[in-house]
């Protein structure tokens, strides 16, 4: 059984080797990817994959604390990641008393919080008071609807800079790692050269300090859309369906129960 990770053997990684972080929103799936991940993700991006929704700003602190404690009873040896949904950490008192509740009610190991700069403030305030933060910069899902959709960041000397102050700022206020998303590779890079954490890339390129992936992107059962930094390591979507069509087939026809399948 594979020894669970804490904060200081995440952050010795850094320059050591890449960390391997995944989605995972169900005890079921959290069970399978504990052997191979360093750190489990309960991102708010289940909105969109299981919730049907078309972003993830609806999600609730609720779901989310229902979803970690799911993830944290399949995998009691993983480092979890609880994502803060969208509204629950506007100021530094709402983000601590959501946090705490997070705490409270699961076995989270840390909250992840979107921002950069901006949210300083609230992060410091969080690791002052116990709770452990991962920070997340670049393209902020949360924030796609003022911006008009989603869109790589990185692209000009300005937003560089900008995104090298973040991280700056997002590490110096406690954060033990950040994930950076949807980034240009060199900039992404720089931003992981800059500070001293753990910098986990999605679609980010590759010369960051990890990566982490939507589960169910990278296991190609979500059909919506899928973005150009996903690999498909299984076609799950085209396995699922074959394999339920098989079994809608086998009911039909009553090949299916055998004598094998029956008390
Ligand atoms: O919600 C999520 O899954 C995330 C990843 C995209 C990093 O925040």
């Amino acid at each position: 059984m594979r020894k669970k990770l804490t904060i200081s053997s995440i952050q010795k990684a850094k320059g050591q080797r890449p960390l391997v972080m995944i989605t995972a929103y169900d005890a079921l799936f959290a069970k399978l990817f504990e052997e191979s991940a360093d750190m489990i993700l309960v991102g708010d991006s289940l909105n969109m994959s299981f919730a049907g929704k078309s972003d993830t700003l609806s999600a609730t602190l609720q779901q989310m604390i229902y979803h970690t404690n799911a993830v944290c009873a399949g995998a009691p040896n993983s480092f979890v990641v609880c994502d803060m949904p969208f509204g629950t950490y506007i100021t530094k008192e709402k983000a601590l008393q959501n946090a705490i509740e997070v705490f409270q009610s699961t076995a989270a190991d840390c909250v992840k919080i979107e921002g950069g700069r901006e949210k300083a403030d609230v992060i410091r305030y969080l690791t002052e008071n116990g709770i452990a933060v991962c920070g997340h910069i670049g393209l902020l899902p949360q924030s796609v609807r003022s911006e008009g959709g989603y869109k790589v960041k990185g692209r000009s000397k300005e937003e560089k800079e900008a995104l090298i102050e973040d991280a700056k700022a997002v590490a110096a206020a406690g954060a033990f790692c950040m994930v950076i998303e949807g980034t240009k590779a060199d900039v992404a890079e720089a931003v992981a050269k800059a500070v001293t954490i753990p910098v986990i890339g999605i679609g980010a390129g590759n010369g960051v300090d990890g990566q982490v992936l939507v589960f169910s992107d990278m296991l190609g059962l979500f059909e919506e859309f899928t973005p150009k930094f996903v690999k498909k390591y299984m076609d799950g979507a085209t396995l699922v369906k074959e394999a339920v069509a098989l079994y809608a087939k086998e009911v039909g026809s009553r090949e299916f129960p055998t004598e094998e399948y029956t008390y």
